[in-house]
């Protein structure tokens, strides 16, 4: 089976029982700047996973891509990758443990046509917070998985979420495929990681939101949160020993090794095939290489591959024959890679070469700081020395150490931390002073704009109803553009209504205060919010006059008086079940 299909097969499956399917969101997270990525297919769901009716229902499939930056130093053994795509489904206050274990495993076993001996299973062993899931073991037992293949873990193990530092998670039950190998000792089990046992599947039963630490309160509902690694489960099905071996990377691999000739090297190829991959998807969402967030890991990516390549003394300019091997690989999977290709592979090519100017130059230093560590007698490289090499030549503090470890060396990340930290402050400092020197006009245009779209977003529930809640914002000075939650178009009567009641707001000249309190105190006065993991504790609410009340990081005008006059520009479709405005302040 090719993975495209079973991709299809997932979604296909859970339709018949029942399942909607909702699309793939982007890799960068629309409305939540706690996290950088999209690291799990419930990301997107948070909101209706904390008890935001979803317009197409309780029970929902969807594949989903996902990148995570944690595992970056497995990249290159058998299963871990940056970029992967996840198969979910998800129960939002509707089926729970039994069904969901049920229809895992008749997926695995009857549509996969997976042994069940081959798998293994762990569940909750029960702390404080939450009780002993002898409720899921026992499912497991009927369903026909012995005693001896039900493993129970803590937390550490069999505990998922929240995604970021608040919000919805609970105890889970993980399915493992049995590679075959032979057990690494007679403790040997599924959350050792010699490689016997593969997770596939992980189940979550989301039954409580997490709203501090160590604090657990029960959701208004109980979910279940699903997913399956779509690239795992390929290499298993296809009898392959690793990922690299299917069809989503072996051309990738193949153009590597051709071109390596004697210096080929099977790591280094994993993790330029894997760090190519994640490139590409996060160049084709939009993602620019920078020296921050998104755009920083981009950039690492891009350079820790082509540092990879030249370890293996492939000409630099080969990274585009790489990046088209990797296109090839996964056009069936993701299209708009090979529309896109050419733009794609110049980003990547211009990266690279700004790259190559750094490594020489940095390089050369490095070896200076080499030798003078040596000299000195120590086995660590300041940080001093790892600041001056990323600030004046580039290098990020990864690539030095990786340098450092390659030569026997360490780095002091610690100090490099405190002078990293150091010099942003001071930039920050900055950007502030030249902010308050003539910037000014830009942001109070876009802070107008902020404030409007808190208007627009009660606006939208008065006319359209309550479901219609904020799924996405993006501000310009020019314009505000809105998604929301509706299941159709917004008639033209109902447009005029909207702009009016926002206008209305206008013209009645309300204040908008700004208030801090804990979260818990910000839902009890009956703020709106989104999003609701993002926040920390203490969360600012901004009300507006009588009419509006949202969690919000501000800022925000004084007075609605001067927003000027509200037109909406245009309504449109943004994705299966959600629309968007875009539209403007004339003054
Ligand atoms: N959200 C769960 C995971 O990522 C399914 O493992």
């Amino acid at each position: 089976m090719k993975a495209i299909e079973l991709r299809r097969k997932y979604i296909e499956f859970f339709k018949q029982n029942n399942h909607k399917e909702i699309p793939s969101a982007p890799l960068v997270p629309e409305n939540d700047p706690t996290v950088l990525f999209t690291t799990a297919g419930m990301h997107p769901l948070i909101t209706y996973l904390l008890g935001n009716p979803h317009p197409l229902g309780k029970r929902l499939t969807d594949y989903q891509k996902c990148l995570r930056t944690d595992d970056i130093e497995e990249v290159g053994d058998a299963g871990h990758l940056t970029f992967f795509e996840m198969l979910g489904n998800w129960s939002l206050g509707d089926y729970f443990k039994e069904e969901s274990i049920k229809m895992s495993y008749d997926f695995l076993t009857k549509e996969l046509n997976i042994p069940s001996e081959k798998i293994s299973v762990t569940v909750f062993a029960g702390d404080k917070d939450a009780p002993k899931d002898e409720v899921s073991a026992k499912i497991w037992e009927n369903v026909g998985i012995p005693k001896d293949r039900i493993y129970y873990f803590g937390k550490k193990e069999n505990w998922w979420g929240p995604a970021g530092q608040t919000g919805p998670c609970g105890p889970d039950t993980e399915i493992f495929y049995d590679t075959g190998k032979e057990k690494c000792g007679s403790n040997c089990n599924p959350a050792c990681s010699c490689g016997k046992y593969l997770e596939i599947w992980n189940n979550v039963f989301m039954e409580y939101n997490k709203v501090g630490e160590g604090q657990f309160e029960p959701l208004k509902q109980k979910n279940v949160d699903t997913g399956l690694g779509l690239e795992r489960v390929i290499f298993i099905l296809q009898g392959k020993e690793n990922v690299f071996e299917t069809e989503l990377f072996k051309g990738t691999i193949d153009t590597i090794k051709n071109l390596s000739k004697d210096s080929y090297k099977a790591e280094s190829a994993r993790i330029i095939a894997d760090h190519i991959k994640a490139s590409l998807m996060l160049l084709l969402d939009g993602v620019r290489p920078s020296n921050v967030e998104q755009g920083y890991i981009l950039r690492r990516l891009i350079r820790r591959a082509t540092r990879h390549l030249r370890k293996m003394n492939i000409d630099l300019n080969e990274i585009s024959a790489v990046a088209k091997a990797t296109i090839e690989c996964s056009k069936e999977m993701y299209p708009q890679l090979e529309t896109k290709s050419e733009e794609l592979i110049s980003l990547l090519v211009q990266e690279k070469d700004k790259f190559v100017a750094t490594l020489e130059h940095g390089e050369k230093e490095f070896n200076k700081y080499l030798q003078q560590a040596q000299n000195e007698g120590t086995k660590v490289i300041s940080g001093q020395k790892v600041f001056r090499l990323y600030d004046t030549f580039g290098f990020p503090p990864e690539i030095t150490d990786e340098l450092a470890k390659e030569n026997g060396y360490t780095i002091d990340i610690e100090e490099f931390n405190r002078l990293y930290k150091e010099h942003q402050d001071k930039s920050r400092e900055g950007a502030t002073q030249k902010f308050k020197g003539g910037l000014a006009d830009n942001s109070e245009k876009t802070t107008a704009y902020h404030t409007c779209t808190h208007l627009l977003h009660k606006a939208l529930q008065i006319v359209l109803g309550e479901h219609a809640t904020q799924s996405g914002s993006n501000i310009t000075e020019e314009r505000l553009r809105f998604d929301f939650k509706h299941p159709q178009k917004v008639t033209p009567e109902e447009l005029q209504k909207i702009e009016d009641i926002v206008n209305e707001q206008i013209q009645r000249d309300l204040v908008v205060t700004c208030e801090e309190m804990t979260l818990d105190e910000a839902k009890k006065s009956g703020a709106t919010g989104l999003f609701e993991n993002k926040y920390g504790d203490v969360v600012k609410v901004y009300t507006i006059g009588d009419f509006s009340k949202e969690i919000c990081g501000g800022p925000h005008v004084e007075r609605t008086g001067n927003l000027g006059k509200f037109k909406i520009k245009k309504e449109e479709a943004s994705s299966a079940g959600v629309r968007r405005i875009k539209a403007i302040l004339i003054k």
